[in-house]
């Protein structure tokens, strides 16, 4: 067990739920886990994903943080700008055998295999918690099968959800996943199939950086009718224990996240920014602000911090204000301006 683990206690190496921080023993344990002091800014930080107003364009990435309950011992959820909530299917799934996580340099491998309680027992005991905050709520799908997205679509609108992100890029599950998310045509029929069942609600793609050219997708999903892209998912990543000659996680391959994938994050966002006319959720190993600004220059309305949060859950607030700040520092009246702001040689 790494010491991570052993601090969090994470239940990952059980075969438990995704790690999460146990607060008090995270609070003691380490400078980087004390609440930052609270900061007032005079430049505007609201900005719109899809339609959708939020106070800040921090979002929490899917997967990292549950439904909100455990990281809101922490702080009010509300100090966020929205939660992209753990991935849903169509019925509750237990993931994938341990172990599920491992550690690489600057980031994590995981293949959890979207663990997750099902979209009604969500829209039954998540959704109303969430609905305490004052924050976008966004929830995450996967499905194994067009008509399962669709399903899925049709009740999360219904429920009133702020906004659906449609998983077509998961690396860890065999059916549906990431074949998805790499073949144009069935990215265009699952946001096509999405979009007829979400009503009102918008729905925002996200996207893998398991292609070759990830505009070709892009595109597949805003001719489909996509009100709005995230990206990126995770890439594809392995370990090998030398001694046993086994791979670390017991799928074999997982997802790699955390600061290691930012400039490819950041590349990627730049070439979707160019290639449609859609909003961006931007991420990919953001864990300060400055790695935000670098999203929005490239093209990110809002911006999503992920594996930052099992280290530090304090970390979206701290990409808040930073970003508020480097803002404040650059002379803009709003945090918004610097989306597309990147000036390429
Ligand atoms: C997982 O639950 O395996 C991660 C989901 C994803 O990467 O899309």
């Amino acid at each position: 067990m790494s010491e991570r683990e052993k601090r969090f206690d994470c239940p990952e190496a059980a075969g438990g739920p995704v790690c999460t921080p146990e607060p008090e023993r995270a609070r003691i344990s380490g400078s980087e886990t004390v609440r930052p002091e609270k900061k007032s800014f005079a430049v505007d930080q609201s900005v719109t994903l899809a339609g959708v107003c939020m106070k800040n364009p921090v979002v929490v990435a899917s997967g990292t943080f549950g439904f909100g309950r455990e990281y809101g011992q922490f702080y009010d959820l509300s100090e966020l700008g929205g939660i992209c909530c753990k991935g849903l299917t169509l019925h509750r799934r237990e993931g994938n055998p341990p172990p599920r996580i491992a550690e690489t340099p600057m980031g994590i491998l995981n293949s959890v295999g979207l663990q997750n309680p099902g979209v009604d027992a969500f829209i039954e005991h998540e959704l109303p918690e969430l609905r305490k905050h004052e924050l976008a709520v966004i929830a995450n799908i996967s499905g194994s099968t067009p008509e399962e997205y669709g399903v899925m679509c049709g009740k999360l609108s219904a429920a009133g959800v702020d906004l659906i992100e449609v998983n077509i890029s998961c690396p860890n599950v065999k059916a549906g996943g990431l074949a998805y998310g790499t073949r144009p045509e069935l990215a265009a029929e699952v946001t096509a199939v999405a979009k007829a069942h979400a009503g009102t609600v918008p729905v925002m793609v996200k996207l893998s950086p398991n292609v070759t050219d990830i505009t070709e997708i892009a595109r597949a999903a805003a001719d489909a009718g996509a009100d709005a892209l995230s990206l990126i998912n995770t890439l594809r990543g392995m370990r090998i224990d030398v001694r046993t000659r086994r791979p670390i996680l017991r799928m074999n391959t997982g997802g790699l996240s955390g600061p290691a994938v930012l400039p490819v994050a950041v590349r990627m966002v730049w070439e979707v920014h160019q290639a449609v006319d859609l909003p961006i959720l931007g991420m990919g190993g953001v864990s300060k602000g400055e790695d935000a600004a670098q999203l929005m220059l490239a093209g990110a309305s809002a911006v999503a911090v992920g594996t930052a949060c099992f280290a530090d859950p304090y970390a979206p607030v701290r990409v808040r204000d930073g970003l508020a700040e480097l803002a404040e520092e650059q002379g803009l009246a709003r945090v918004a301006q610097l989306t597309g702001g990147v000036l390429p040689w």
